[in-house]
């Protein structure tokens, strides 16, 4: 069932009923402003940081779900409706949300009457804004009342639903004309505050909720908007927020806009004041004088889509398939933006206070987005390597304000320094910018120590080579990829962090599925030491990544049918067949086989058939199996989860792209294409009501076969899984991969895939690369012909400042 269809031409996924599963969200923003959402106007938004510089205020676990954001009250008569349905709930004539690229638009009618809304960031600016269109489709005139609302959150959204005790006394407000100026904790420490404001004289507004709301309402029923008259309060102490009403008069067919204008506001040191305790305006004023007309508006949005059509046009393909199209060309890669700003930070499961920016998260990311804009990603490489410890380890977190690493949801998680090589290797194979690697980068943000980030990515290497264990498989530390396998940590009361709980590392307990991203991100290591003509460092390192190899393929690693994916504290194993529950694990198979181990021994092969036969589902595949049903007190948060969900046997997306790669390596197109298609949203929307969350991106987790509700999405947005799976289906399955010789072309597709066409820019490069082949090859490129010319093997040879090539492909 669907609640919604894709609008493929305009780039939107549109949502015809406010009654979806889950809320579904988009978001707004690409650089500093952003803003998050829902297909009934909630959400919330802030500067750079979700948790540090919040402008407006959220309920996580809200009842009913959703109910704080960015609302519009029309008040005509004793009707009272909300364009996009909530809070007041009342029954719409029509109702229509349209999510769009970094931005929504939503459409609601009642009595006659009809709110268009335009929601979006600019591109140049810190501030949302919101146009209001108002139709009187009715026969005669109509006069009525708009009402905004937001509620302020006291910048620091922490500390912002925790202490009270001061808070109630901090709110400070000033209003001007239609501008309502939200300057808490701007008298001392602070240089910013938060603007809203309307172009339009307004009739009244209120700042103090509880004037506008009333003590013993909520945002469904607030008293003043009933009593269609805002009391003109001025919020000090308690809860401030900024409400506008508009008296309206409309003729018979008349349209009306409103902008209005959310925004955030810094001044320098020396220039906060206007006079005694009257805050600076000036750049308030500047802001809003940039988008008080619709033709400004206007101009802004077409900027937007401009800047997206740029960014989209990086990657596209031409398929007889519409769902691999849509998600290729629109979806997937709209979702790599998003998960390249948030990290795991701000969703509607990750509450923008928890978790910052992941090291390995950012790091794998990157993977995905590197293509769009390659200068972030460049940045975001610098950042990420700075918070690196000198011995090669990370932190697993930083603060995107503060840009500084810490321990908040622990550190010393063994694979987090091989996801910077992995990083960084597709920067170099993406630009061919080698000066990165001698850029300066500090240790823990401290420059005294810098050395050039060549030196970090060996660090991370020899951080693998010396905290091997018994079997000379890497040490796992706190945990690897699987955050839950917590091996070292055995925490027996309620209420410890699996994550911070206990010793970080052991000598003892090993991850196979480290083993196999060092033999796929060691090679690469030893890729770029070849192009800095480091001989001796490539040859080392490639040796020491032989030796995993065999350590892989041998008794230690490979349990008869499949990889093992662990050893505990004690030296058990961890997914090997002697293991009562628990006997097979996702990560070491998807791993090992793309990192090519096992290939030629045919275990890769017989490893990835163990996963079709015990992991898969009609709804992707989980993690492992089976699922624990009792609390291991030697593995950890998985046993945690009830059997089904999580990491505990839940269908984990991100590893799901894993294993089709894996596919693709030993030449299977239609089984990598099979588990693709088993998670891709495009495929699943048919059973949103299964799935609940939003049908145009992947969420983080589908609950596995052994769960109550088994094909229930969770999770959804902020994920590993979005640059994954482009990584995939773009660069394995469609088979346009970036090499440091070139751009290589050797797709792994179903056998019924038809011809296909890709157009990929590639540095100074646009290769227009059609591919045929005949139906039931699934691999194999028979002839490669660029410009005319053939050309051996299956890389189209890179020609510095060349900007166009026709590339002619023939499998077979
Ligand atoms: C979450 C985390 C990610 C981790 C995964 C598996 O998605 O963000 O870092 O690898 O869970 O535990
Ligand atoms: C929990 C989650 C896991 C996540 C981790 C991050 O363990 O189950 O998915 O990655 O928290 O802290």
């Amino acid at each position: 069932m669907k609640f919604g269809y894709f609008d493929d031409a305009n780039r939107e996924y549109v949502i015809t009923t406010p009654r979806t599963p889950l809320p579904w969200i988009n978001y707004l923003g690409c650089n500093e402003f952003f803003s998050l959402i829902s297909n009934t106007c909630g959400g919330y938004s802030f500067y750079k940081d979700a948790k540090l510089l919040r402008l407006t205020r959220y309920r996580y676990n809200d009842m009913p779900l959703d109910c704080n954001g960015k609302y519009f009250y029309i008040k005509e008569g004793d009707t009272l409706w909300n364009p996009g349905w909530k809070p007041t709930q009342t029954e719409l004539d029509s109702y229509e949300c349209r999510h769009g690229i970094g931005y929504s638009k939503f459409s609601g009618s009642k009595n006659g009457l009809k709110a268009d809304i335009l929601s979006f960031v600019p591109l140049k600016d810190t501030c949302e804004i919101s146009r209001l269109t108002l139709t009187n489709e009715s026969g005669a005139d109509k006069t009525f009342s708009v009402f905004s609302y937001v509620e302020w959150c006291l910048w620091n959204a922490d500390d912002d639903m925790k202490n009270f005790q001061r808070n109630f006394s901090t709110g400070e407000v000033e209003v001007v004309g239609s501008t309502i100026y939200h300057k808490t904790e701007y008298r001392e420490r602070r240089n910013h505050y938060a603007i809203y404001s309307v172009n339009a004289p307004i009739t009244a507004f209120d700042t103090s909720r509880d004037a506008f709301i009333g003590a013993y309402h909520s945002p469904a029923n607030p008293e003043a908007v009933l009593a269609g008259k805002l009391t003109g309060s001025i919020a000090s102490g308690w809860s401030p927020v900024a409400a506008h009403q508009l008296d309206v008069t409309l003729k018979a067919g008349e349209s009306k806009d409103f902008i209005f204008v959310l925004g955030y506001v810094e001044n320098p040191e020396d220039e906060k004041w206007e006079s005694h305790q009257v805050i600076n305006k000036t750049r308030a004023i500047a802001l809003l004088a940039k988008y008080d007309t619709d033709a400004k508006v206007d101009a802004a949005f077409a900027e937007l889509k401009e800047y997206w059509n740029g960014l989209l046009s990086k990657y596209t393909v031409e398929s007889s398939n519409d769902k691999v199209n849509r998600m290729v060309n629109i979806w997937n890669q709209y979702q790599c933006m998003v998960t390249f700003n948030m990290s795991r930070s701000a969703s509607y499961y990750e509450s923008g206070i928890g978790r910052g920016m992941g090291f390995r998260d950012s790091c794998q990311d990157l993977l995905g987005f590197v293509h769009l804009i390659p200068d972030r990603a460049r940045e975001r490489i610098i950042d990420i390597a700075s918070t690196q410890f000198q011995d090669g380890s990370a932190y697993h977190q930083y603060q995107p304000l503060t840009k500084k690493g810490n321990s908040d949801i622990g550190s010393g998680f063994n694979d987090d320094p091989l996801w910077l090589i992995a990083g960084t290797s597709a920067y170099i194979r993406e630009t061919g910018d080698m000066t990165i690697l001698d850029e300066m980068v500090p240790f823990d943000n401290d420059e005294s120590v810098a050395q050039p980030l060549m030196e970090h990515l060996k660090r991370s290497f020899d951080y693998i080579v010396n905290h091997k264990g018994p079997h000379k498989l890497p040490l796992i530390g706190r945990a690897d990829w699987n955050d839950c396998l917590n091996l070292n940590c055995h925490s027996t009361q309620p209420g410890e962090s699996f994550q911070t709980f206990g010793p970080s590392e052991g000598p003892v307990a090993e991850s196979v599925f480290i083993g196999g991203m060092f033999v796929k991100y060691g090679l690469e290591y030893a890729e770029l030491c070849d192009l800095q003509g480091k001989d001796q460092e490539a040859a080392r390192a490639r040796a020491e990544v032989e030796e995993m190899r065999k350590v892989l393929l041998s008794d230690a690693g490979w349990d008869g049918d499949w990889f093992v994916r662990a050893y505990d504290s004690y030296g058990n194993k961890v997914g090997g067949k002697e293991c009562e529950e628990g006997q097979i694990y996702i990560e070491p198979q998807g791993f090992c086989v793309l990192a090519g181990v096992g290939v030629e021994t045919g275990q890769a092969q017989k490893a990835l058939d163990s996963v079709k036969e015990r992991l898969d589902t009609q709804y992707g595949i989980m993690i492992l199996q089976p699922a624990y049903t009792v609390y291991h007190e030697e593995l950890g948060e998985v046993s945690s989860y009830p059997p089904g969900y999580k990491e505990n046997a839940g269908i984990f997306c991100h590893n799901n792209p894993w294993v089709s790669i894996a596919e693709t390596v030993i030449g299977r197109g239609d089984r990598a294409f099979e588990v693709y298609r088993k998670t891709c949203p495009a495929y699943t929307e048919e059973i949103s009501e299964i799935h609940r969350t939003e049908p145009y991106i992947y969420c983080q987790m589908v609950a596995g076969r052994d769960a109550k509700f088994h094909g229930e999405g969770k999770n959804s947005w902020l994920t590993g899984t979005a640059a994954w799976t482009f990584v995939n289906i773009s660069q394995y399955i469609l088979g346009v991969y970036p090499t440091h010789q070139g751009l290589s072309v050797d797709p792994c597709v179903p056998s019924d895939f038809g011809d296909f066409k890709v157009t990929r820019k590639f540095r100074e490069g646009t290769y227009h690369i059609s591919i045929r082949k005949a139906d039931g090859i699934q691999k194999g490129v028979k002839e490669l012909v660029v410009d005319g010319q053939k050309v051996d093997g299956h890389i189209i040879p890179y020609v510095k400042g060349k900007t166009e090539y026709q590339v002619e492909v023939v499998m077979g």
